[in-house]
């Protein structure tokens, strides 16, 4: 069994983004993977880094304490062997919400200087994009958003790394047909991916 914990981040109730969620959570049972879910919004998790926070992460403290809400955090990622980042591309990059989950998660003497998180076997991003895989690398966006998220943000904290787009919406929006046909083609991938863990 792996424990996996899922970092996922959209506003809606619905949408596709919370279906490739449902997808991949069904996955995650069928192999009889356990998850846990830290929902951004629904925690209402603050984005915004606090003076006191950059006090401590400027000033490298990396034994200072940690506001709760990021204790927390840190150690839902401890507990498991495998993290996925589920969320819609917003200009170019993840929701406001998950950037902020990084500035204030990945603190000092947890993710860096030192590194004291308990190192992941295998990190995921899952992402749902208006654009395709194929418009997106065209654009460079794809390779930009892969670098920030398995170069930079992910790094050596997990032994492997892996980034997905789920693309398409938009075009495929103009016609119900395509639409459903590419809807289930991802939602299958997001089940695979979960099983394949
Ligand atoms: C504020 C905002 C910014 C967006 N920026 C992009 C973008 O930069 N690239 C892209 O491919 N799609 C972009 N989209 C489209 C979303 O990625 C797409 O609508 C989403 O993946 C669909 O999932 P949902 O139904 O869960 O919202 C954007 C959507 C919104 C609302």
């Amino acid at each position: 069994m792996t424990q996996v914990h899922i970092v996922y981040a959209h506003p809606g109730a619905g949408g596709f983004t919370r279906d490739v969620l449902d997808a991949f959570r069904g996955g995650l049972a069928d192999a009889g993977h356990a998850a846990t879910v830290s929902d951004l919004d629904a925690m209402n998790f603050r984005a915004e880094i606090t003076a006191e926070e950059y006090e401590r992460e400027s000033g490298y403290r990396a034994d200072a304490p940690v506001p709760d809400d990021v204790a927390a955090e840190q150690a839902r990622l401890n507990a498991a062997d495998v993290w996925a980042f589920i969320y819609p591309v917003w200009w170019a990059d993840c929701p406001a919400r998950l950037k902020g989950w990084f500035d204030r998660v990945w603190t000092v003497g947890f993710a860096y200087r030192p590194l004291r998180v308990r190192v992941a076997r295998q990190a995921l991003a899952l992402c749902t994009a208006g654009y395709s895989v194929a418009e997106l690398e065209a654009s460079g966006v794809h390779q930009a958003m892969r670098s920030v998220m398995l170069t930079d943000r992910i790094g050596e904290r997990a032994q492997s790394s892996e980034f997905v787009v789920l693309g398409g919406s938009v075009l495929a929006g103009d016609s119900p047909e395509q639409w459903a046909q590419l809807r289930a083609t991802h939602l299958a991938r997001a089940a695979e991916l979960a099983r394949s863990l």
